[in-house]
């Protein structure tokens, strides 16, 4: 509120502190080497701008009265995320959700069985491999016509946590189609097993009755979000919540943020979750609100006025028994010809217009408060001339290819010696890269895993039709990475 004097408890007090100790004009004579800007690449400083640079200082904090306890700041400033989010303890993250996933992992599940979707983000894997945890599966549910893999079925995670009781259940509330699975009925049947929200899509959904409740209200022990995805902090700042529920766990977290996390995090990216939070407390409602009708308006004038139709509510529900994100505009090419990729291509380099997503069937676009009126007519008139540009190529989907057997656990493999060999000679063998493309997302093959020829096959297509194949060394898998001996179990 311009002119009214807040209280401490309500000042962005990190950014403040930066600020006068920017302004101090001190001799620097300790990290970051730049000073401040005074001595950096001319074209990097002209990009940034010295204000930027001059705040990027670590553990230099400046109070109303001198130097201040950086730590003890940065724990006010997480305190009033956690009220804000309504958790027991928040952290702030300079390595994006991933590290909060890592770190979630590493902390409540270390050599234990870990639940999850198969087509869970890379970070989850990585994080079980990082816990020598034993990971167990729950195929995620694809569908051909959109060709989207969305949430497994919640009465099968239940019956696998009831059948095997495994510490950890880690679920992706949202996906990056904004699917998100009914939490509410998840949390009451998964007995001892604690839940772990990948919400890295989802740290808006407090701000709106019409979202998906956020993971906190419905039961999670810890939830992760990307606050730099949805929110308005700078790329790769996130926060943990944990809840009211799972006080215990706070301090095996933090212990495993300090194993996992940088000791020279950025105050850039810790000022900006600050901000974040802050902008939150003061309009979060009201800026959704309006981003939310923007949606719901440039959602009704696509089905108005082009041929292409949005992913809705009900086909949610009846897909995938999923709420969907009203900040994501999920648009089906339908019978035009173009498929998404293509259609993310032509929008980039006619429109200008950058979508988040794109897959053989759909784009995927997100809406925010920083988006405009403007944005949504530029957005509906490049649909428009898609419409009449249409290639007239089928679309091609391939539904991904069966899980294949484990024959070692992920970081037992990752301990092996290596063998490269050529993809096409690699049926039999374990897998030692993660094979993940790009769409669908979903690792066709984890290290441990038995490479079979419905794989090759699959990562054969895959490749031909120029997607991208994430985690393999050489990502034109003319080459793989196998273990050498076949030491499986
Ligand atoms: C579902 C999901 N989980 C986790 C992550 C990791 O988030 P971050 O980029 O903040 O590390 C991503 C990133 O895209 C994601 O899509």
């Amino acid at each position: 509120m311009p002119g009214k004097r807040r209280e401490p408890e309500e000042r962005p007090e990190f950014l403040l502190g930066l600020v006068r100790y920017q302004r101090e004009g001190i001799v620097r004579f300790h990290t970051p080497g730049h000073r401040g800007g005074g001595w950096t690449y001319p074209a990097w400083a002209q990009a940034v701008g010295m204000g930027c640079l001059s705040l990027d200082v670590s553990d230099v904090l400046h109070g109303e009265e001198g130097p201040a306890d950086w730590s003890q700041v940065l724990r006010r400033a997480e305190k009033r995320a956690a009220r804000h989010f309504g958790a027991h303890a928040t952290r702030f993250l300079v390595n994006g959700t991933s590290g909060g996933i890592h770190a979630a992992i590493l902390a409540l599940a270390a050599g234990e069985k870990v639940l999850f979707s198969r087509a869970s983000h890379l970070s989850v894997y990585a994080g079980a491999i990082l816990a020598q945890a034993v990971p167990r599966y729950v195929d995620p549910v694809y569908d051909r016509e959109w060709d989207i893999v969305g949430p497994p079925p919640v009465g099968e995670l239940q019956r696998v946590c009831q059948r095997e009781r495994p510490k950890l259940l880690v679920v992706t509330y949202p996906d990056y189609y904004g699917l998100a699975l009914p939490g509410d009925r998840l949390a009451h049947g998964v007995g001892e097993t604690r839940i772990l929200a990948d919400e890295a899509h989802g740290a808006h959904f407090l701000y709106s009755p019409q979202a998906p409740a956020p993971a906190l209200a419905w039961g999670c022990a810890v939830s992760v979000q990307s606050t730099h995805k949805m929110l308005g902090a700078l790329t790769q700042a996130s926060m943990l919540h944990v809840s009211p529920k799972a006080s215990d766990v706070v301090f095996a977290l933090d212990r495993a943020l300090s194993l996992l996390q940088t000791t020279s995090p950025s105050a850039l990216l810790l000022a900006s979750l600050e901000a974040a939070v802050m902008q939150g407390l003061e309009n979060g409602r009201d800026e959704w609100e309006r981003a939310l009708a923007l949606a719901e308006s440039i959602r009704e004038e696509i089905e108005r006025s082009t041929p292409f139709h949005c992913l809705s509510p009900d086909v949610a529900a009846s897909r995938w028994q999923a709420q969907l994100d009203p900040a994501r505009l999920v648009i089906h090419m339908g019978d035009s010809g173009w498929t998404g990729l293509a259609a993310a291509r032509y929008l980039r380099q006619e429109w200008k217009i950058q979508v988040e997503l794109a897959n053989q069937r759909a784009i995927v676009l997100l809406v925010t408060p920083g988006n405009t009126k403007a944005d949504g007519e530029v957005l509906i008139a490049a649909l428009r001339a898609l419409s009449v540009r249409a290639p007239k190529k089928p679309a091609e989907t391939l539904a991904p290819p069966p899980r294949p057997p484990q024959r070692m656990l992920p970081w037992e493999a990752l301990r092996q010696p290596v063998q490269w060999v050529k993809f096409k000679d690699s049926v039999g063998r374990i897998a030692s890269d993660i094979l993940c493309p790009y769409p669908p997302g979903i690792p066709i093959a984890v290290p441990g895993e038995e490479i079979t020829p419905e794989i090759v096959a699959y990562l054969e297509h895959v490749t031909a039709h120029g997607w991208e194949v994430r985690g393999a060394f050489d990502p034109r898998l003319r080459r793989i990475a196998v273990v050498k001996e076949s030491g499986a179990r």
